[in-house]
């Protein structure tokens, strides 16, 4: 390796208020590798992470359970930190934001901002619950949608219609905390202003260190315009003081990066080291975050700005991946799909995942899907067939037939050192975190290797007593293939490795070692070094997640009902059979009419492809019919035929709206063909 810089490496640090789930497991495995790879490359590195424990939620998650948040937090880290362990994600330390370490440097940077001129203070109007007597996150607010009435909407936007608004423009609304109705009240608050750093972020943006995707997000927030950076939460709250204030604390957004050097600080004094080594502008280290794209704006704005502003290193790369989604469709609790990291590991080892992470990974931002049964296929013939294969099918000769000694030469040292020179390739691809390649490439060369020993046939040359040498020799070269294959792979199933290790009497992390085969060494016994797995397994654990889901179902959202609910409770469950006997289709309207003496109907005529069903619906208010003519509309077409006063009603069209003018015929795109399903 050229590069001699020491490297800090951090994973986005977890928040303390859920459990982790496959999908954060996405982010350690990468940063892990990556990690583990430079490590094996002579560098130094120091690979932190650590508990994300203030906020709100945190707090009144913590005053539900009867505990402080201090005692809620702990608990959570030593849980995300036994199950980080479990997966083998190798933290040189996992710290936690509420740290005296993390307080001093959320000080340092403030302080120096403040000094810099970078801090400014205004006067904001916000909702305030009069029970819970504290100012309301966007999230602690639901209500009517300011734009299109939809009622129980959260404070920031509208999921009907996807309206953003601010939470003082919700009509009727409540608190989520208290069921309380918030009044509106004013408070100080301290921002950072983004503005001041515009063309240090766009010089930054420039240096190379950001994927194109970055980039091109980047542009989009510079054109938009940047905004000044609300910093500030009154009290209650849970975090750390602003100095100089009574009831200011920090937003847990600000002191959650700084976290990544808290924990950086605490590891130095640990071992003796001036954090400035690190950190100072012109440190010769490397600075390397690993996050989600779903945070990118705080890595990418806000960071690399406070620490400017505040005499410190910016970050060298911001390393941004895709969310993984299970079985192509977003994590489902209901499904079963959202799987907790805890629950796969009840049901199966680390490395499977670690490996099927790593075979999709890219350094590209794009989703990742973990395709359970793809899981299963491709971790049996990878690791099982291919991988582990090469090395049990020469183990047991060279144990039984020559005392567990390799040969003192290989039978083909041509292969051996056409593996050897794919060391740099697959180096360079791991460290360019285009892991796929890589094990695209691993793979293959297994394959060459097991036809290696297919062609040999080691098993029919043992019965002649001359070709005794020969199988020692080829089966010796298995192994050694076996060896340089398995150091390539160690960053990623890494006890499959270590038990590599123990069989090949050497350790395999090595990636210089392996220049030199192994000859004339002693080996031990070989034992599975690792199994197969099975769909039922992968059953099991979904079946397990569904149960995760009970015990959150079980907890009461909201104190008590306010609002439409509370008049109009829900209607009897139905059962999901019934449901899915519904057949609903796509109509064109061909034809409408007003009804005579009748006040909200109007009579449609529809046409489902070659079909024609006459429906009355009560749409009147909503609708004239000459605006709906050529249309398409959605209609329940196996409802029973009823018989109305104006005539046969064949079915029903789907409109539905808080009534009166505001009635919504739902009208699918005018491309779709009438009588086609709807799904
Ligand atoms: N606490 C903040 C991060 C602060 S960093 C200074 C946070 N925590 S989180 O627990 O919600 O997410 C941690 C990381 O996991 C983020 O990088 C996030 O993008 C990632 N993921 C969360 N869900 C994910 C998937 N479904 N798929 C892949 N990564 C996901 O954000
Ligand atoms: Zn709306």
């Amino acid at each position: 390796m050229t590069d001699s810089r020491k490297l800090f490496i951090t994973s986005a640090l977890p928040y303390a208020n859920g459990a982790l789930h496959l999908g954060h497991m996405l982010e350690h495995t990468q940063s892990d590798i990556w990690a583990r790879v430079n490590r094996a490359m002579g560098r130094q590195v120091r690979y932190l992470c650590a508990e994300d424990s203030h906020g709100a939620p945190i707090m009144l998650r913590a005053e539900k359970e009867g505990i402080s948040p201090e005692e809620f937090v702990a608990g959570t880290r030593k849980e995300h930190w036994e199950v980080l362990q479990g997966f083998n994600v190798s933290y040189d330390h996992y710290h936690t934001t509420h740290s005296p370490e993390n307080e001093f440097m959320v000080q340092r940077i403030y302080n120096k901002l403040k000094e810099n001129g970078h801090i400014d203070t205004k006067v904001v109007e916000q909702l305030f619950d009069p029970e819970k007597k504290m100012f309301l996150a966007d999230r602690f607010i639901k209500g009517e949608c300011p734009k299109c009435h939809q009622p129980d909407q959260y404070g920031d936007n509208c999921e009907h219609c996807a309206a953003t608004y601010n939470a003082t423009e919700v009509i009727n609304p409540r608190s989520t905390i208290s069921g309380a109705t918030p009044i509106i009240k004013e408070s100080l608050h301290y921002f950072v202003n983004l503005k001041n750093f515009e063309e240090m972020l766009k010089d930054w943006m420039n240096k190379g260190a950001l994927q194109d995707q970055v980039i091109n997000k980047l542009k989009e927030w510079f054109d938009m315009g940047l905004q000044s950076w609300d910093i500030s939460r009154d009290s209650p709250y849970f975090g750390f003081k602003i100095p100089d204030t009574e009831d200011k604390y920090f937003y847990v957004w600000l002191d959650a990066p700084v976290g990544y050097l808290g924990c950086l600080k605490y590891v130095c004094e640990q071992n003796g080291e001036d954090i400035e080594d690190w950190i100072a502008p012109d440190a010769d280290t490397q600075m390397v975050h690993f996050v989600g794209k779903d945070i990118l704006y705080f890595h990418s704005l806000f960071w690399p700005a406070m620490l400017h502003g505040s005499g410190i290193k910016v970050p060298d790369a911001v390393y941004v991946h895709g969310f993984v989604t299970v079985n192509g469709a977003k994590m489902s609790k209901s499904r079963g799909t959202f799987i907790n990291a805890s629950t796969y590991l009840k049901h199966f080892k680390p490395d499977y995942l670690r490996y099927y992470y790593a075979a999709k990974l890219s350094d590209k931002i794009v989703d990742l899907d973990l395709n359970l049964e793809d899981f299963v296929t491709k971790v049996n013939s990878d690791l099982v067939g291919k991988i582990v294969n090469i090395a049990s099918r020469c183990a047991g000769f060279i144990k039984k037939k020559f005392d567990g000694k390799l040969s003192a030469e290989l039978h083909n040292p041509e292969l051996y050192q056409t593996f050897i020179d794919s060391t740099q390739e697959i180096s360079d691809l791991f460290l360019a975190r285009k892991y796929s390649k890589a094990i695209k490439i691993i793979m293959t060369l297994a394959d060459s290797a097991n036809q290696y020993i297919s062609d040999m046939e080691p098993w029919q040359a043992i019965k002649d007593e001359n070709k005794q040498e020969e199988v020692h020799q080829v089966c010796s070269t298995g192994i050694n293939l076996f060896r340089v294959l398995i150091t390539w792979l160690s960053p990623v199933v890494t006890d499959t490795a270590a038990k590599a290790s123990e069989f090949l009497n050497t350790e395999v992390n090595n990636w210089d070692a392996i220049d030199s085969p192994l000859l004339s060494h002693e080996i031990n016994k070989f034992k599975p070094l690792i199994t197969r797995i099975e769909m039922a397994s992968v059953e099991a654990m979904i079946e397990d997640s569904k149960e995760d889901l009970m015990a959150i179902v079980d907890e009461p959202t909201y104190p008590q009902i306010t609002g439409p609910l509370a008049d109009d409770p829900i209607s009897d469950e139905i059962a999901f059979d019934d449901f899915a006997k519904i057949d609903l289709r796509i109509a064109k309207i061909v034809d409408a009419q007003h009804v005579k003496g009748a006040d909200k109907l109007l009579q449609l005529t529809l046409d489902l492809g070659g079909l024609t069903k006459n429906v009355f619906a009560g749409i009147k208010s909503a609708y004239s019919p000459e605006d709906l003519i050529g249309k398409n509309t959605v209609m329940v077409a196996n409802l029973a035929p009823r018989k109305m006063r104006f005539g046969l009603s064949e079915g029903m069209v789907l409109a539905a709206g808080p009534g009166g003018e505001d009635l919504y015929i739902l009208e699918p795109n005018q491309g779709a063909e009438p009588g086609m399903r709807v799904k």
